[in-house]
Protein backbone atom coordinates (compact mmCIF):
# COMPACT_ATOMS: atom_id res chain seq x y z
CA UNK A 1 0.00 0.00 0.00
CA UNK A 2 2.74 2.37 1.14
CA UNK A 3 4.43 1.15 -2.33
CA UNK A 4 1.23 2.40 -4.66
CA UNK A 5 0.92 5.56 -2.54
CA UNK A 6 4.31 6.09 -3.40
CA UNK A 7 4.37 5.70 -7.41
CA UNK A 8 1.12 8.01 -7.24
CA UNK A 9 2.88 11.27 -5.44
CA UNK A 10 5.60 10.54 -7.92
CA UNK A 11 3.15 10.25 -11.18
CA UNK A 12 1.45 13.61 -9.62
CA UNK A 13 5.05 15.37 -9.49
CA UNK A 14 5.95 14.01 -12.74
CA UNK A 15 2.49 14.90 -14.92
CA UNK A 16 1.61 18.13 -12.59
CA UNK A 17 2.35 21.12 -15.15
CA UNK A 18 0.29 18.46 -17.90
CA UNK A 19 -2.28 17.85 -15.56
CA UNK A 20 -2.57 21.86 -15.49
CA UNK A 21 -2.08 21.87 -19.13
CA UNK A 22 -4.62 19.88 -19.90
CA UNK A 23 -7.58 20.83 -17.24
CA UNK A 24 -7.26 24.23 -19.08
CA UNK A 25 -7.90 22.47 -22.15
CA UNK A 26 -11.48 20.58 -21.11
CA UNK A 27 -13.64 23.53 -22.55
CA UNK A 28 -12.02 23.98 -25.86
CA UNK A 29 -11.47 19.99 -26.35
CA UNK A 30 -15.16 19.47 -25.78
CA UNK A 31 -16.46 21.96 -28.11
CA UNK A 32 -13.73 22.73 -30.55
CA UNK A 33 -11.73 19.88 -31.24
CA UNK A 34 -12.68 17.76 -33.79
CA UNK A 35 -11.36 14.59 -35.44
CA UNK A 36 -10.61 14.41 -39.06
CA UNK A 37 -13.24 12.03 -41.26
CA UNK A 38 -10.93 9.46 -42.10
CA UNK A 39 -9.97 8.78 -38.00
CA UNK A 40 -13.79 8.30 -37.96
CA UNK A 41 -14.44 6.10 -40.75
CA UNK A 42 -11.52 4.02 -39.86
CA UNK A 43 -12.69 3.43 -35.82
CA UNK A 44 -16.15 2.86 -37.00
CA UNK A 45 -15.13 0.23 -39.08
CA UNK A 46 -13.99 -1.70 -35.97
CA UNK A 47 -15.88 -4.81 -34.67
CA UNK A 48 -16.27 -5.47 -30.79
CA UNK A 49 -17.74 -8.52 -29.42
CA UNK A 50 -20.75 -7.97 -27.73
CA UNK A 51 -20.38 -7.32 -23.95
CA UNK A 52 -17.12 -6.22 -24.21
CA UNK A 53 -15.45 -4.22 -21.48
CA UNK A 54 -13.76 -1.36 -23.18
CA UNK A 55 -11.10 0.87 -21.58
CA UNK A 56 -10.48 4.34 -23.05
CA UNK A 57 -7.12 5.66 -21.89
CA UNK A 58 -6.39 9.32 -21.74
CA UNK A 59 -10.52 9.30 -22.51
CA UNK A 60 -10.61 12.76 -21.91
CA UNK A 61 -14.05 14.65 -22.56
CA UNK A 62 -15.23 11.03 -23.72
CA UNK A 63 -15.32 12.47 -27.67
CA UNK A 64 -14.60 8.75 -28.26
CA UNK A 65 -16.99 7.20 -26.63
CA UNK A 66 -19.89 7.67 -29.12
CA UNK A 67 -18.23 5.88 -31.58
CA UNK A 68 -16.74 2.87 -28.99
CA UNK A 69 -20.60 2.30 -28.02
CA UNK A 70 -21.85 1.78 -31.22
CA UNK A 71 -18.90 -0.89 -32.11
CA UNK A 72 -20.68 -3.92 -30.78
CA UNK A 73 -24.06 -4.71 -28.04
CA UNK A 74 -24.11 -3.66 -25.03
CA UNK A 75 -20.11 -2.24 -24.68
CA UNK A 76 -19.11 -1.67 -21.64
CA UNK A 77 -17.24 1.74 -21.23
CA UNK A 78 -14.08 2.31 -18.64
CA UNK A 79 -13.05 5.90 -19.16
CA UNK A 80 -10.02 6.78 -17.42
CA UNK A 81 -8.03 10.23 -17.61
CA UNK A 82 -5.68 11.86 -15.38
CA UNK A 83 -7.48 15.20 -15.68
CA UNK A 84 -10.49 16.17 -13.46
CA UNK A 85 -11.55 18.64 -15.72
CA UNK A 86 -11.74 16.70 -18.51
CA UNK A 87 -13.93 13.73 -17.20
CA UNK A 88 -15.99 16.55 -15.62
CA UNK A 89 -17.37 16.46 -19.51
CA UNK A 90 -16.79 12.44 -19.88
CA UNK A 91 -19.08 11.69 -16.92
CA UNK A 92 -22.12 13.22 -19.06
CA UNK A 93 -22.17 11.21 -21.77
CA UNK A 94 -25.87 9.29 -21.26
CA UNK A 95 -24.94 5.57 -20.97
CA UNK A 96 -25.90 3.67 -18.99
CA UNK A 97 -22.55 1.04 -19.23
CA UNK A 98 -20.11 3.80 -18.26
CA UNK A 99 -17.69 4.05 -16.04
CA UNK A 100 -15.03 6.70 -15.10
CA UNK A 101 -11.87 6.53 -13.23
CA UNK A 102 -9.49 9.32 -12.41
CA UNK A 103 -6.42 8.13 -12.58
CA UNK A 104 -2.83 7.82 -13.99
CA UNK A 105 -2.35 4.92 -16.69
CA UNK A 106 0.76 4.28 -15.20
CA UNK A 107 -0.96 2.50 -12.16
CA UNK A 108 -4.44 1.59 -13.54
CA UNK A 109 -7.11 0.47 -10.15
CA UNK A 110 -8.22 -2.05 -12.25
CA UNK A 111 -7.98 -6.01 -11.85
CA UNK A 112 -5.49 -8.04 -14.27
CA UNK A 113 -7.12 -9.65 -17.20
CA UNK A 114 -10.51 -7.39 -16.53
CA UNK A 115 -10.79 -5.49 -20.35
CA UNK A 116 -11.01 -7.16 -23.61
CA UNK A 117 -10.38 -3.72 -25.38
CA UNK A 118 -7.80 -0.75 -24.43
CA UNK A 119 -8.23 2.52 -26.75
CA UNK A 120 -5.64 4.96 -26.78
CA UNK A 121 -6.36 8.23 -28.79
CA UNK A 122 -4.46 11.40 -29.30
CA UNK A 123 -3.30 10.42 -25.96
CA UNK A 124 0.17 7.78 -26.32
CA UNK A 125 3.24 10.61 -26.88
CA UNK A 126 1.71 12.65 -23.83
CA UNK A 127 2.87 9.67 -21.43
CA UNK A 128 5.60 9.98 -19.20
CA UNK A 129 7.21 6.34 -19.41
CA UNK A 130 6.02 4.45 -22.16
CA UNK A 131 7.45 1.08 -20.84
CA UNK A 132 5.83 1.88 -17.94
CA UNK A 133 2.77 2.55 -19.13
CA UNK A 134 2.87 -0.78 -21.40
CA UNK A 135 3.27 -2.64 -18.79
CA UNK A 136 0.32 -1.59 -16.89
CA UNK A 137 -1.96 -2.21 -20.28
CA UNK A 138 -0.58 -5.59 -20.72
CA UNK A 139 -1.65 -6.18 -16.75
CA UNK A 140 -5.30 -5.59 -16.83
CA UNK A 141 -5.87 -6.73 -20.68
CA UNK A 142 -6.99 -10.45 -21.41
CA UNK A 143 -5.35 -12.92 -23.30
CA UNK A 144 -5.92 -12.19 -26.77
CA UNK A 145 -7.20 -8.76 -25.42
CA UNK A 146 -7.01 -5.77 -28.24
CA UNK A 147 -4.50 -2.62 -28.41
CA UNK A 148 -5.56 -0.05 -30.67
CA UNK A 149 -3.21 3.04 -30.67
CA UNK A 150 -4.61 5.85 -32.85
CA UNK A 151 -4.46 9.33 -33.76
CA UNK A 152 -6.39 11.49 -35.59
CA UNK A 153 -3.65 12.63 -37.41
CA UNK A 154 -0.60 11.05 -39.06
CA UNK A 155 2.39 11.46 -37.18
CA UNK A 156 4.45 14.17 -38.80
CA UNK A 157 1.37 16.59 -38.20
CA UNK A 158 1.19 15.26 -34.71
CA UNK A 159 4.83 15.90 -33.78
CA UNK A 160 4.66 19.31 -35.36
CA UNK A 161 1.31 20.11 -33.45
CA UNK A 162 2.56 19.28 -29.96
CA UNK A 163 6.32 21.60 -30.97
CA UNK A 164 3.95 24.45 -31.84
CA UNK A 165 2.11 24.30 -28.69
CA UNK A 166 5.46 24.31 -27.13
CA UNK A 167 6.07 23.13 -23.51
CA UNK A 168 4.60 21.02 -21.67
CA UNK A 169 4.15 19.02 -24.77
CA UNK A 170 6.56 19.87 -27.28
CA UNK A 171 8.54 16.90 -26.63
CA UNK A 172 5.38 14.57 -26.57
CA UNK A 173 6.47 13.11 -30.21
CA UNK A 174 5.58 9.92 -31.71
CA UNK A 175 8.51 7.74 -33.22
CA UNK A 176 8.53 6.52 -36.45
CA UNK A 177 6.35 3.72 -36.99
CA UNK A 178 8.54 1.07 -36.95
CA UNK A 179 9.86 1.65 -33.26
CA UNK A 180 6.47 2.41 -32.40
CA UNK A 181 5.45 -1.59 -33.54
CA UNK A 182 8.67 -2.98 -32.00
CA UNK A 183 8.06 -0.90 -28.93
CA UNK A 184 4.80 -2.76 -28.58
CA UNK A 185 5.85 -6.06 -29.56
CA UNK A 186 8.48 -5.89 -26.98
CA UNK A 187 5.61 -6.23 -24.45
CA UNK A 188 4.90 -9.32 -26.41
CA UNK A 189 1.73 -6.66 -27.83
CA UNK A 190 1.72 -8.51 -31.06
CA UNK A 191 0.81 -6.18 -33.78
CA UNK A 192 -1.33 -7.00 -36.45
CA UNK A 193 -1.90 -3.51 -38.27
CA UNK A 194 -0.02 -0.59 -38.34
CA UNK A 195 0.03 2.45 -40.87
CA UNK A 196 0.22 6.03 -40.49
CA UNK A 197 -1.22 8.14 -43.05
CA UNK A 198 -1.32 12.21 -43.44
CA UNK A 199 -4.96 11.62 -42.17
CA UNK A 200 -4.69 9.56 -39.34
CA UNK A 201 -2.69 6.56 -37.50
CA UNK A 202 -3.54 3.54 -36.51
CA UNK A 203 -2.14 0.39 -34.55
CA UNK A 204 -3.89 -2.77 -33.82
CA UNK A 205 -2.39 -5.44 -31.61
CA UNK A 206 -3.58 -8.01 -29.14
CA UNK A 207 -2.17 -9.48 -26.24
CA UNK A 208 -0.46 -13.43 -26.65
CA UNK A 209 -0.05 -15.55 -29.10
C1 LIG B 1 -4.98 15.09 -26.29
S1 LIG B 1 -6.12 14.56 -25.09
C2 LIG B 1 -7.03 13.27 -25.92
C3 LIG B 1 -8.36 13.02 -25.29
C4 LIG B 1 -9.21 11.90 -25.93
N1 LIG B 1 -8.51 10.64 -25.99
C5 LIG B 1 -9.72 12.30 -27.30
O1 LIG B 1 -9.38 11.62 -28.26
O2 LIG B 1 -10.47 13.26 -27.40
C6 LIG B 1 -5.01 13.61 -24.04
C7 LIG B 1 -5.64 13.16 -22.73
O3 LIG B 1 -4.79 12.19 -22.14
C8 LIG B 1 -4.76 12.40 -20.75
N2 LIG B 1 -3.51 11.80 -20.25
C9 LIG B 1 -2.25 12.09 -20.66
N3 LIG B 1 -1.36 11.32 -20.01
C10 LIG B 1 -2.07 10.53 -19.15
C11 LIG B 1 -1.71 9.53 -18.19
N4 LIG B 1 -0.45 9.20 -17.98
N5 LIG B 1 -2.70 8.90 -17.53
C12 LIG B 1 -4.02 9.24 -17.73
N6 LIG B 1 -4.41 10.19 -18.60
C13 LIG B 1 -3.45 10.83 -19.31
C14 LIG B 1 -4.84 13.91 -20.59
O4 LIG B 1 -5.30 14.29 -19.34
C15 LIG B 1 -5.80 14.27 -21.72
O5 LIG B 1 -7.14 14.31 -21.27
Amino acid sequence: MIKEEGIRAELKKIYADKINFFNKKAYYWQNVRHATSEHYEVLKQIQLESESRVLDIGCGTGKLFPIIAGLGENIKIVGLDMCKEMLKYAEKFPYPNLETIHSFCEEMPLESNSIDVVFINDTFPHFHNWNLALREIKRVLKNKGHLYLVHSNGSQEVNQTHRNIGPPVANDLLPPLDKLVNTLENFSLKVKKACDTEQYLLICAHKGI
